[in-house]
């Protein structure tokens, strides 16, 4: 522990006046997760922390995948490394990836083209390009490519790692991505709805002798034989159903306390406090669990000074109203440092800080 500098273990003991024997969330509880999401307001430490948890967590034994979802990615330059796309090594049993929702999106809608086309009569293959082009740039398009990488790790990449971390984007932005599972899942039921109907039409109609010659009925669907059509509509079944159930076993392991903790990030401010207490509305409006809360930046009682003394006499009240407002909820309290937490050596204080509270 680092007591050296007078930071190790500070938080808990040293406020115990202001937070009477509070829950705290157990190191241990974290480490037999496979999934943890660490939320909060914009600048409250999200990022230094999911990076202390993955550094604690490799340094006890578990292999660990720290993913960056913020658009503006911090993960790399706390680590002083280099982390793109692809997984990278960061310490013994630690690897950082950051998203890029763009490039998500562009090859996701690549892809989409691809079977599109392979799907509809060549003389809509103008319509198909329009169509995913205007896609590219619709609202919500980076935040379905992000949330279906997310899905995807989830689902598939829970066998190599035995924790993964995703450091999220400012809450707003992750609560509306958490409740996106929803919305993505009842598109492709109704896809797959519509899907059924027009084979099922199209096959009326041919029975009825219709459909193959008046084309124009199914703009969509070329049917040049049953055969073909079947083909094609069991091929895009199986697409639909495939990404369905991805985004069914990404929920569902979001929404189970046992695979799942999300953690909440806050400092002893006014803002914080307001954004984590609608975070924790919103997250419990789509039955996310929050597994605990950490104040973060928390003056540290040897920091002396008049100006220090001022400045904790504002905090105060903050944390009491912390106290008083997420009674119930397991909190950490982590002091603020001297300097911006950097490098290995520093996130490892954090996490050394977070596991002295176990
Ligand atoms: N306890 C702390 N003491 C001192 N500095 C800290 C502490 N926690 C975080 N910092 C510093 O504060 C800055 C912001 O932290 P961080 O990037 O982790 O926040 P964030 O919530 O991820 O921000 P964003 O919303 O922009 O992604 C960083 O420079 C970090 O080193
Ligand atoms: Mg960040």
């Amino acid at each position: 522990m680092a007591q050296a500098d007078g930071y190790g273990a500070f938080p808990l003991r040293r406020n115990a006046v202001l937070l009477v024997s509070p829950p705290v969330p157990s190191l241990h509880d974290l480490l037999a997760r496979r999934f943890v999401f660490v939320g909060g307001k914009g600048g409250v430490g999200k990022t230094t922390i999911a990076a202390a948890f993955g550094v604690t967590a490799a340094e006890r034994g578990r292999r660990c995948l720290l993913v960056s979802t913020d658009p503006a990615h911090s993960l790399g330059d706390v680590f002083g490394q280099t982390i793109g796309t692809a997984e990278t090594l960061l310490a013994e049993r630690l690897w950082g990836l950051e998203i890029d929702p763009q490039r998500e999106a562009d090859q996701h809608i690549a892809s989409v083209k691809l079977q599109m086309k392979s799907l509809v009569h060549p003389r809509m293959y103008d319509e198909v390009e329009r169509q995913l082009e205007l896609a590219r740039s619709a609202p919500g398009t980076l935040e379905a490519a992000l949330l279906e990488r997310m899905a995807e790790l989830m689902a598939n990449a829970g066998h190599r790692f035995d924790l993964i971390i995703f450091d999220t984007a400012p809450t707003g932005h992750t609560l509306r991505l958490l409740s996106l599972p929803e919305i993505m899942m009842s598109w492709t039921a109704g896809l797959l709805k519509h899907r059924e109907k027009s084979s099922k039409l199209s096959s009326m109609l041919r029975r009825f002798g219709g459909g193959r010659e008046r084309g124009d009925e199914l703009p969509l669907v070329d049917t040049p034989t049953e055969d073909a059509e079947d083909r094609r509509a069991s091929k895009l079944n199986a697409i639909l159903v495939a990404r369905q159930r991805k985004l069914r076993v990404a929920r569902d392991l979001l929404l189970d306390p046992a695979a799942t903790a999300f953690y909440l990030v806050l400092n002893p401010d006014k803002l914080s406090i307001l954004e984590s207490e609608k975070a924790l509305d919103s997250l419990s409006r789509v039955h996310v669990p929050v597994a605990g809360l950490i104040v973060n930046r928390v003056l540290p009682q040897e920091a002396g000074g008049a100006f220090l003394d001022a400045r904790r006499r504002q905090e105060a009240p903050y944390l009491q109203e912390i106290e008083r407002k997420f009674k119930g909820l397991p909190r950490v309290m982590l002091p603020l440092w001297p300097e911006d937490v950097h490098g290995l050596a520093a996130i490892g204080r954090i996490g050394t800080a977070l596991a002295g509270q176990d």
